[in-house]
Formats: C-alpha cells, structure tokens, sequence
C-alpha cells in the first residue's frame, strides 16, 4: 500500500482568516457568536463553541454581544438588522465573496441582469443573490439554464467554490441562450488549486480520501471531482471514521482535504493511514512467507 498526499489541501486564506477573527474574540473574552457555523466544519465549530463563541441562526436574545459574519458573508438584510438591535459587528466575510457580492451589486444598480452560477442552498449564494436583488436569476443545472427566459444581455457571477468543469459546462450553455453573455470567471484560486490537485492525484490511485464536513459545499465538490476520475472515494470528516476494510495491500491511496479542513484533523487522518499501511504491508509479508 502507497500513500500520496495531495500538492494543495486544507485551510484556504479566507478560513484561516475568517478563524483568526473569531479566535482573536475569544482569546479577548468578548462575548461574542458567530451568525451560522463559522466555517463548514463541525469540528472545529464544537472547538470554538467550547471557546465561548458558539454558533446562532438568527439575532433573537442577543442582547450585547458582538456577531461575527462567517466567511460566506451574508446579504445586506444582515446589516440593517444589526444595527437596528445595534449590536456590534466583525466581519470574517472573505475578500473574495466580498467581491462577488460588490460585483452583484454594482451590475443591479447599473441596470444589468446578473445570472449567477452556483448552489442556490449555499449560503455564500444566498448572501450575492441578497446583493442582486431584482435583477438575478440563479443557475445550478442545465435544467436552470433551459428555464432562463430569453435574454438579450446578461453578465455572470460565480459562486468562489463551484465546479471550475460545471461552470465551464453552464456558461457555454448559457452563451447559446443569451445574446450577448459577460463572463466573470470568480471561483477562487484556492478553489481551483484543490480541485485541479485532487484532479491530477485521483486519476493515478485506486483509492480517496477527501476529509472535509458534510455541509462543506468544497468537500463534497472535490469528493465528486475523485469519483469522476475513477478513484473509490470515500468523504469522510475525522480519522474515526476510516475502516480498513476499504482498503487492499497493493492499493495506491490518495488523500485530500476541503479548505474548512484544519491541520489537525489532515494529520490525524494520515497517522491512522500510515499505522493501517504498516499493518496491511506485514500482513502481506507473512502470506508471501506462507506461500513460499
Ligand atoms: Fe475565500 Fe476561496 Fe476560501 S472564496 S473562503 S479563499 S475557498
């Protein structure tokens, strides 16, 4: 058995920023929450809840405490809400969501049509479409492009973490249907860097590991991205979870990460893989010793 760790995996700039933030309130002893999970991680979630700062879905009972915006960011009702409860702010949104929703935002007030790619459930699409208001229509599958209506313009906005391949898929279908298309190519680079490395890994090992949240949209799009290539893929989001029997002794194993995924949880994951790839390799000796 081989194990090949992915070039690029784990924590991109905007998570590891967007967990300093929150880290920085908890070590000053504010009381402070983050408004949904700050990043798509349990894990860590449950860690910093354990910090003082757990997680809300709404502002009701809040009182004086400082909200935190989470990496996706959020529309511009979130904003007006807080300040009426008047309640202070720190804002993890990533830069680069920030630009997707200024960009949203500037095409409407412009008088354009936004078509934004992406998943409609996410919430980072949720927070541009807030900033679109009016003028957007969202785009997830071929069956959403067939639903467009006629269109003479129409400018593009894409989700940082969708499929660099869907996206490619979805605007050259959508340049048929709309006259005259603008393309904004706005999936991050950290997005693409771990798709197109679990890309490049998957397709020369037997098996994957792509350990990550469940409600990590990146996860589970790298987790797609290694079946796509052939691998046995299994997602999974701790070390708990890895059973030896997925794997065989001559298996070529890759391991990759979503950008929610902390350093711990990567190298706890790729201990257990080494002990079971001592344990499978002397297994195999002493059936050679058997045989011979
Ligand atoms: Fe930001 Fe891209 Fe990470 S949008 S949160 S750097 S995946």
């Amino acid at each position: 058995m081989e194990i090949y760790k992915s070039k690029v995996m784990g924590f991109c700039y905007g998570v590891r920023r967007a967990l300093k933030i929150a880290e920085k309130a908890a070590d000053s002893g504010i009381k402070a929450v983050t408004f949904g999970p700050i990043i798509h991680n349990p894990q860590v979630v449950e860690k910093l809840a354990q910090r003082g700062i757990p997680a809300v879905d709404n502002f009701d009972g809040l009182t004086d405490e400082t909200v935190i915006i989470r990496s996706h960011g959020v529309g511009p009702s979130c904003y007006n809400m807080l300040k009426c409860k008047n309640l202070a702010l720190m804002d993890a949104t990533c830069p680069f969501v920030r630009r997707n929703q200024e960009m949203a935002h500037r095409l409407v007030e412009d008088g354009k049509q936004v078509i934004l790619i992406g998943e409609k459930r996410h919430p980072e699409m949720k927070s541009v479409a807030e900033w679109a208001v009016g003028h957007s229509y969202q785009v997830e599958t071929m069956e959403d492009v067939d639903a467009l209506p006629p269109l003479d313009e129409a400018y593009i906005v894409t989700q940082t973490t969708f499929s660099a391949v869907l996206a490619d898929r979805l605007v050259e279908a959508l340049g048929k249907k709309v006259k005259n298309l603008h393309v904004n190519k706005s999936i991050c680079d950290a997005t693409m860097q771990r798709q197109q490395a679990a890309r490049e890994l998957a397709d020369r090992v037997d098996v994957m590991i792509v350990i990550g949240g469940r409600n990590s949209a990146n996860t589970s799009r790298l987790a797609e991205i290694c079946g796509e290539e052939g691998a046995r893929t299994y997602h999974i989001e701790t070390a708990g979870e890895l059973k030896p029997s997925w794997f065989h002794s001559r298996d070529k194993i890759g391991i990759t990460a979503g950008a929610s995924t902390p350093d711990w949880i990567i190298e706890e994951v790729v201990c257990i893989m080494e002990n079971m790839k001592e344990m499978l390799d002397q297994e195999e000796m002493n059936l050679d010793v058997h045989k011979g």
